[in-house]
């Protein structure tokens, strides 16, 4: 997985966390697809959640990381697509969680709202962790009726 195109996307909330997570997964060996911003500019988070889903959609990437000041308008933004799953996580075990039962497609952070030593631990694991299938598959396919 970690060696796989992961995609990133921000506004200008999360755009100095994006830039230091572009770094971490370079380091992880990813190849990393940016779909912006890229300036502390104000823009509208939707537009970046949107070029995600878009991504995902397209192939060019199977996971996405995406950033705002709290990692919740973009993430409310993303779930507005039916093959999103984006889960706004704070800690490694909402990271592993989401991956595990929700199989998250897109893992979503708040550049305001936790630091980058947690940011990166989630990174990892959201990329390291396999979903688990069975009853979370049967839940999962609930949601995309
Ligand atoms: C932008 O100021 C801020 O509202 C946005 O980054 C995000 O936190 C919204 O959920």
């Amino acid at each position: 997985m970690l060696k796989s195109v992961v995609a990133v996307a921000s506004d200008h909330g999360g755009f100095d966390l994006k830039l230091a997570i572009v770094k971490y997964l370079e380091d992880l060996g990813c190849e990393v697809l940016d779909l912006g911003t890229n300036s502390l500019d104000s823009v509208d988070y939707p537009e970046f959640a949107n070029l995600m889903a878009t991504a995902i959609k397209d192939g060019r990437c199977e996971r996405g990381i995406l950033f705002c000041g709290t990692g919740i308008g973009i993430s409310i933004a993303a779930n507005r697509h039916r093959h999103i799953r984006a889960a706004n996580c704070h800690n490694v075990t909402e990271a592993r969680l989401c991956r595990a039962h929700n199989n998250a497609n897109v893992l979503a952070l708040g550049g305001r709202t936790i630091g980058l030593e947690v940011a990166m631990d989630c990174v990892r694991v959201f990329l390291q962790t396999e979903f688990e299938g069975g009853r979370h598959a049967r839940r999962i396919a609930k949601m995309s009726d």
